[in-house]
């Protein structure tokens, strides 16, 4: 197969393709019978839910609080470390500190280890948290499935998880996607979709926008705590592995709230400083055979900002021989054809594409907008000020971009697109709904997105991505018909 397989420009009326390309175009065009998809996208007309998201009731049945005196609630785990051998047990207790310590162990060992964490606490407002605490249990056995306890005496909750593959490159690891979640009847909707589906996500990339206390009265932080409790029948079992969004944010001087992400950095722990980060909101992990670049829409990213400069240093230390799946998160999207939130993602685009395209980025997830968009592998770096040079372009270097913003938060879905679509759209609908990425070696992952209206198994837009680094054949649905 080709590597040098060229497109043209979209918008482009006068270009030279060469001899394998004009082939393989015509060879598209009769595959799918004339309607040519390499010239623009699909905007489904699926008929979606139209009522009202509402949040579930304070006494819904997932807000429930665990039994018993100064019971944990609301755990949650994520990676600890940079290659997935430690891991951050976080909960909450409401009544007094009582201990920060959790008692794990392996399946096959009987013997109780112990890891003493940390706690805090937090005033927003008139609204003062429990007490929060954070363990980083070290030095974990790859591959492994760990038990692990938390509270003390008559409250001992415990629970499980299962530590990843020695990292490889063509280790087999399925992520889950999910972005801008809430705590509506929808979003339960969401999560019980990403339970109950067949390919089984083992951690969660979690594309920002958490619990949407902000948009109650005085940001009301109970709804983070009811967050917690809701999204613990997951979190408490699988790491999720955070992005902050702008309901992170949470800054409201009217209420004296000056200090950015306050309940975010204090509930949802990252392991920043483990890839030399210096804020929870920008960092990477390493798992399996991928590689995840964590970047923040609401921390500057100028040039000569710590975030920019931290992206310097991090892109060139990716091993694509280690880590072939090159995957970054970010909340705003860049490629966004949805009147919602368009060009929100403009400015991020600007500073940080150019690397993107350098390093061949596999896949891109953003959440915000609150509905389903995957684009084209377009790249729009030409552009100097004085050239024109504005217009989308195919590009083989470039990753695709999905926006995933389509949990089921409170706000409803984004429904008003921009006609019309532009042509590095390739798919985009208006439903709730979340994503598996099914890394299956160095070369292939399978990649499908499920909306909740239909049952459990059904795959409303799927595909093979084939890796940029390993394999950086098209993978467009346009070329499917020619299998590499
Ligand atoms: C906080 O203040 C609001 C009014 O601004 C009030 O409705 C609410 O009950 C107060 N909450 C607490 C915990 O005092
Ligand atoms: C949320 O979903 C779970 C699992 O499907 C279900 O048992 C529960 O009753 C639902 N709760 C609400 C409030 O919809
Ligand atoms: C990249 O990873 C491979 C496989 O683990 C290793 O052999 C190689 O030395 C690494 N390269 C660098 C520059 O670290
Ligand atoms: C990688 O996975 C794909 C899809 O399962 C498979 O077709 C291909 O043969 C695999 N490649 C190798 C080298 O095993
Ligand atoms: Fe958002």
């Amino acid at each position: 197969m080709s590597f040098s397989l060229r497109f043209p420009p979209i918008a482009s009326s006068s270009y030279s393709v060469s001899m394998r390309g004009l082939v393989f175009l015509v060879l598209c065009i009769l595959i799918l019978n004339g309607s040519d998809p390499c010239s623009g996208g699909k905007t489904s007309s699926f008929t979606r839910k139209v009522e009202k998201s509402v949040d579930m009731p304070l006494d819904s049945d997932v807000f429930h609080v665990p039994p018993g005196y100064n019971a944990p609630q609301q755990v949650h785990i994520t990676q600890g470390d940079h290659v997935g051998m430690a891991m951050i047990v976080s909960w909450v207790t409401q009544d007094e500190a009582g201990s920060s310590v959790v008692l794990y162990w392996s399946e096959d060992s009987k013997h109780k280890k112990e890891a003493k964490g940390k706690h805090s606490t937090y005033q927003f407002y008139n609204y003062t948290s429990g007490y929060i605490h954070h363990c980083t249990i070290l030095n974990l056995k790859h591959d492994t499935k760990y038990y692990y306890e938390v509270g003390i005496d008559h409250t001992i909750r415990k629970f499980w998880f299962i530590t990843p593959p020695e990292i490889g490159p063509d280790i087999p690891y399925t992520f889950g996607l999910i972005g801008d979640l809430g705590q509506t009847f929808d979003s339960n909707n969401t999560l019980t979709h990403y339970e109950l589906n067949p390919h089984k996500g083992k951690t969660v990339l979690y594309v920002g926008d958490l619990s949407y206390a902000d948009n109650h009265p005085d940001h009301d932080n109970v709804r983070w705590d009811t967050w917690g409790r809701f999204t613990e029948r997951s979190v408490a079992y699988q790491p999720w592995i955070w992005t902050a969004g702008n309901h992170e944010i949470d800054f409201a001087p009217e209420l004296g709230e000056i200090k950015p992400f306050k309940p975010f950095r204090h509930r949802y722990h990252t392991p920043f400083k483990a890839s030399g980060s210096t804020e929870p909101f920008w960092y990477s992990i390493k798992r399996a055979s991928a590689y995840i670049i964590v970047l923040s829409s609401y921390s500057a990213y100028g040039t000569y900002t710590p975030q920019n400069q931290w992206l310097i240093d991090e892109l060139p230390k990716v091993n694509r021989s280690e880590t072939p799946w090159l995957i970054v998160l970010m909340h705003s999207p860049w490629y966004n054809s949805n009147s919602y939130h368009y060009m929100e993602g403009e400015t991020m685009r600007v500073m940080f594409e150019p690397l993107f395209v350098q390093y061949k980025v596999d896949l891109v997830f953003a959440g915000h907008v609150h509905a389903y968009e995957r684009s084209e592998r377009v790249s729009n770096v030409a552009y100097n000020i004085a050239n024109g040079m504005c217009t989308p372009v195919r590009d083989q270097s470039a990753p695709v971009y999905i926006t995933i913003g389509d949990g089921g938060n409170i706000e409803g879905l984004a429904i008003e697109m921009t006609e019309p679509q532009p042509r590095y759209s390739a798919h985009r609908e208006a439903s709730f709904g979340h994503a598996i990425l099914d890394i299956k070696n160095r070369t292939h992952a399978y990649y499908s997105w499920h909306r909740n209206q239909d049952s459990f198994a059904v795959e409303a837009d799927s595909l093979w991505f084939y890796n940029r680094f390993w394999h950086p054949v098209d993978d467009s649905i346009c070329a499917r018909g020619e299998e590499a």
